[in-house]
């Protein structure tokens, strides 16, 4: 479902003009302050004559970006393929990227394309979409968005791009052992490709225990020089690169050190990872032994 709805933005993002976007914006804006934006505020917001506005929302209607309210009054809100839609153009417009390509991974809550740089570099963006299954989350971020729903997974969708990317900044300078981050705009960021496998997928490899050891030493840096606890470490979100250099990807739900929970998230981490070295590769290693060498060794 999730690839589907980004392809729809993807294929309209290229029929966009530039006073598109300020239509989208204008609406962006505008739903702060109203539960479905009215034609009069977009085109206040905006700067365009009304039916001018008329006539860009028919097209974005049709592009199907934005939704229309009937009801005690006419107005409009974004869908999420609108949304994506004005993060890929301020990315574009800072030279962040200049195109977008194929898919290449839809995760639980994330859709992962490639994407192309104006120097031809293929790199990575992910798009955020949270919200849809956690209700922990939404109950503790409804405050902010008065209750309404549509509004609660873009900002959560939101809070973990910004997260992830907060996290990849901290860790890529110290070690380069996560993708490097190349850029961040509303619920998507711009990374490093990284040409590997999955651990998950990974049957047979020639030294296993040095991967593991890798691991274990990554793990090490991040938690000492950057204080940083990955939070939901495992075979699905480490990857192995074709000269066995590992990469640990996917951090919106990174923790600090001084977290109260810090050393439980911690120990979840190292346990998720010995357990599959030992189920896949028959390698045991003492979880206690790991966290201590981890925390103080
Ligand atoms: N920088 C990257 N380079 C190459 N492939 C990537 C990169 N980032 C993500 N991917 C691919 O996309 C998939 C999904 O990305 P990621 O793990 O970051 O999010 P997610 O799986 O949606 O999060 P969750 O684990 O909560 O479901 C990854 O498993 C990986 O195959
Ligand atoms: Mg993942």
């Amino acid at each position: 479902m999730g690839l589907e709805m980004s392809q729809k933005a993807i294929n309209a993002f290229k029929k966009l003009d530039p006073d598109d976007f300020k239509i989208l914006e204008a609406i962006e804006r505008g739903i702060r302050a109203y539960e479905h934006v009215p034609i009069k505020i977009i085109s206040l917001i905006s700067g365009f004559p009304e039916d001018e506005v008329v006539f860009r929302l028919d097209k974005l209607n049709k592009l199907e970006l934005i939704l229309r309210w009937g009801g005690s009054y006419l107005g409009f809100e974004l869908n999420s393929n609108g949304h994506d839609c004005l993060a890929l153009n301020t990315l574009v417009c800072a030279n962040v990227i200049e195109a977008i390509g194929m898919p290449i991974g839809v995760g639980k809550e994330s859709d992962v394309y490639e994407a192309l740089t104006p120097e031809s570099e293929t790199v990575v963006i992910k798009f955020h979409r949270l919200g849809r299954t956690s209700f922990r989350q939404t109950r503790r971020l409804r405050s902010y968005t008065a209750g309404r729903k549509h509004l609660s997974w873009l900002l959560e969708s939101q809070i973990a791009a910004r997260r992830e990317y907060v996290a990849l900044k901290r860790i890529y300078p110290v070690i380069s052992s996560v993708p490097e981050p190349l850029g961040q705009n509303r619920h998507c960021v711009v990374m490093e490709l990284i040409e590997g496998e999955e651990l998950s997928i990974i049957l047979e490899i020639e030294e296993p225990n040095a991967i593991l050891t890798e691991i274990i030493e990554i793990v090490k840096t991040i938690y000492r020089s950057c204080e940083i606890i990955h939070a939901d470490l495992s075979e699905f979100n480490i990857l192995v690169t074709p000269e066995y250099n590992t990469i640990i990807i996917d951090w919106p739900q990174w923790a600090n050190k001084k977290h109260p929970n810090a050393e439980a998230m911690l120990k979840r981490d190292i346990n998720n990872v010995l357990t599959f070295f030992q189920k896949r590769f028959e390698i045991y290693e003492d979880l206690i032994k790991v966290q201590n060498f981890i925390q103080r060794g």
